[in-house]
């Protein structure tokens, strides 16, 4: 048994406790993680990452309440403590500590190339450095545990491939010491797009809520949002990037809450409106989002439980991360 779990590879993923976590994030990332963590063949480690969510300024209390919402989160749409580590960030110490040590090998020029942070930075009054430095701390989430892959949507590509940059480059200057992760995309959902503007993805810091689906909006929210969604010019329900992106982001919606393909959708509203389609499309989405919105509110009624899932969860994650960082001390030379 012991032998079997060593052999197995190490999945690791995270999503920031901030804003209004959203049908994007779960179609990209989080759905995944739980047929991941069901198939048995990996060793599954899914993280709060509450130190990411402060690179942008964040009220306390708030901040408190958005962290214990994402781990029961977590929890509702069925990642399983028996199965799968679940932990909080900051209750790691190390994930803080390998990150400022992998910002002393990181050129100032990797960070400045960073799309994310051109677009989170134009949101900002006063650009903070830890807003800059948020890609060395990712790496160091992902290095900690000597990850192989790291299952995210489109947008986080470009810090995995710097996670891999820094990989290779501490490997190199202090002698093997981390796995190079690779990131594991979806074919389709790794961009849902927003729903009142088909050429940006779906945002958690949108100025306007109709720009996505929360995972707990309401029926009646949900129904109002997509009615209010933007079409494209001309009337047929065809996917089509280029000529119909708004029509195309709803089709991709539709198809993976129905798990239908898209062409079988697309010859069930032959000859009907956007109206209609919409209509059905909201129905498909409140289903799809009704089972993890009821056992939500399970958890959500039972804090002292998941702070005791989330407890554990970091203790064994220090195990690992401690071993790394001790490694990582030695390497680099401290006493
Ligand atoms: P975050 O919190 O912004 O998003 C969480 C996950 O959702 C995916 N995602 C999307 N997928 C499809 N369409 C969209 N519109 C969309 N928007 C977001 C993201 O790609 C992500 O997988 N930096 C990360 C959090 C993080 C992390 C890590 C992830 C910190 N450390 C280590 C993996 C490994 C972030 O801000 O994700």
């Amino acid at each position: 048994m012991e032998m079997e779990s060593k052999k197995k590879k190490t999945i690791f993923s995270g999503v920031a406790p901030s804003g209004n976590i959203h049908i994007g994030n779960y179609l990209g990332a989080i759905k995944q993680w739980v047929k991941i963590q069901e198939s048995g063949e990996f060793r599954t480690i899914f993280c709060v990452v509450d130190e990411h969510a402060i690179t942008v300024p964040q009220d306390p209390e708030k901040l408190r309440a958005k962290i214990m919402e994402v781990a029961a989160l977590y929890l509702a749409v069925g990642i399983d403590p028996e199965k799968s580590l679940i932990f909080i960030q900051s209750h790691v110490s190390e994930h803080a500590e390998l990150g400022w040590i992998l910002n002393t090998i990181t050129p100032l020029g990797e960070l400045q190339r960073m799309t994310q942070f051109k677009d989170k930075s134009q949101k900002q009054k006063s650009i903070l450095a830890g807003l800059f430095n948020y890609p060395t701390l990712m790496a160091a989430d992902i290095l900690l545990y000597q990850t192989n892959l790291v299952p995210v949507g489109e947008d986080q590509l470009q810090h995995i491939e710097l996670t891999r940059t820094l990989a290779k480059k501490f490997n190199a200057q202090f002698g093997e010491t981390f796995v190079i992760p690779e990131p594991m995309i979806n074919k389709t959902g790794a961009r849902i797009m927003g729903l009142d503007n088909p050429e940006n993805k779906m945002s958690k810091s949108a100025e306007s809520p109709n720009n996505y689906i929360a995972l707990l909006d309401s029926p009646e929210t949900i129904r109002k949002k997509i009615k209010v969604a933007v079409t494209d010019s001309g009337s047929e329900i065809k996917y089509d990037r280029e000529k119909k992106p708004a029509v195309s982001n709803l089709l991709t919606i539709y198809s993976l809450f129905a798990e239908k393909p898209i062409e079988e959708i697309e010859k069930e509203y032959e000859g009907k409106g956007y109206a209609e389609f919409k209509k059905d499309l909201a129905e498909v989405i409140i289903e799809g989002l009704s089972p993890l919105q009821a056992k939500y509110k399970e958890f959500e009624n039972n804090p002292d439980a998941v702070m005791a899932i989330l407890k554990k969860g970091a203790e064994k994650a220090k195990e690992t991360a401690s071993r790394t960082m001790s490694e990582v001390r030695e390497k680099i030379g401290f006493v």
